[in-house]
């Protein structure tokens, strides 16, 4: 697999990142802290995953900036000072967080201070906040994507579109990834609108980041985006907490197979498939460490994976799946 994926902007993506989803405050801190000290580049967050403080997470307060580095150049080698060497090494993530029905750049300030920084390598609004205010929301978003286009590097959708980030649509969108190959081709399908949308959007998204493991392995919406140049990144690639993946005998045996961890050959899974990258969410040191080890696997052993989806579904692609506070989606029925 490789180490990173090139993105249709020119950035390259690493491939495996942290999730920091449903961590508490204090722990997603430690947790970031650490998979930046131990060779992580890729931090994946939210502006919503936890209330106070908003992002969980400072870049800051763990030491991860320029006066850090600036020590180290000096021969003063910090225990904040992380490895990877200054801010450009890293990709870090957000999505426009809005409770308050912020605009756009508002939203984007706040996210730019509670993490610590002043740029974001990809940025998506929320997809619940923009179905309330879709335009107003869209327009001052890419506006300021323009602005600062070089140096914030923010990938966001138009306002000539249907005003929602595909990758939030999806995201949310409970049963897109049961999508048949033949319903892709429906007028009434998430994947057909999307392709409407995006045959007049002035900005392809660079990502779509959605659920993906072998109970869910949204193979139609990956190719997709293959076809239209997006990345996939995939989110909970272990099945989320207490997952059943981890026991499934399928991925023990490879796991026993190339002395690894279940979540080393579930990872593994997507970080192996072309133009995906994979967000594994953990708070605990081993985890971290060992969650980052990736395999290549054959294809045979990937074909196997994914008879797993045959029998056993279950979060995002069980059909009675009710997540994201039952957002629902007209086209998602
Ligand atoms: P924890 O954060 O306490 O380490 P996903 O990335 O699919 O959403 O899964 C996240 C869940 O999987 C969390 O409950 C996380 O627990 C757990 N997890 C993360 N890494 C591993 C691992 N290597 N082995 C077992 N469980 C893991």
């Amino acid at each position: 697999a490789s180490k990173s994926v090139k993105l249709n902007t020119g950035a390259d993506m690493p491939t495996v990142g942290l999730g920091t989803w449903k961590s508490a405050p204090g722990a997603v801190e430690h947790a970031v802290e650490f998979a930046l000290r131990n060779g992580y580049t890729h931090i994946d967050s939210k502006a919503a995953f936890v209330s106070t403080p908003p992002q969980a997470f400072s870049l800051a307060w763990i030491g991860f900036s320029c006066r850090c580095v600036q020590e180290r150049e000096r021969g003063r080698r910090r225990h904040c000072c992380v490895r990877c060497s200054s801010r450009l090494h890293l990709f870090l993530t957000t999505k426009l967080d809005n409770p308050d029905q912020k605009e756009a750049p508002e939203a984007l300030e706040s996210s730019l201070k509670n993490l610590g920084t002043d740029y974001l390598d990809l940025c998506t609004p929320q997809v619940n906040d923009l179905l309330r205010k879709p335009d107003t929301y869209m327009s001052r978003a890419h506006a300021l994507a323009r602005t600062n286009d070089k140096r914030t590097r923010l990938h966001l959708q138009t306002k000539r579109t249907t005003g929602l980030t595909p990758g939030n649509r999806w995201r949310h969108c409970t049963r897109v990834t049961r999508i048949s190959s033949r319903r892709l081709v429906s007028p009434t399908s998430p994947l057909s609108s999307w392709s409407a949308s995006l045959a007049v959007a002035e900005v392809v998204p660079a990502v779509n980041q959605i659920e993906m493991h072998p109970s869910c392995p949204s193979e139609d919406v990956l190719e997709f985006c293959r076809k239209k140049g997006i990345v996939v990144t995939a989110y909970s690639p272990l099945g989320s907490d207490n997952s059943p993946l981890l026991t499934n005998e399928i991925v023990t045996k490879l796991a026993e197979k190339y002395n690894v961890t279940p979540a080393n050959i579930l990872i593994s899974l997507q970080a192996n498939k072309p133009g995906v990258t994979v967000l594994p969410k953990s708070v605990t040191n081993s985890r971290i460490l060992s969650n980052a080890v990736i395999i290549d696997l054959t294809d045979e052993e990937i074909k196997e994976l994914h008879k797993i989806d045959e029998t056993h579904h279950f979060r995002a692609c069980h059909p009675s799946w009710t997540g994201w506070g039952g957002l629902g989606f007209p086209d998602c029925k």
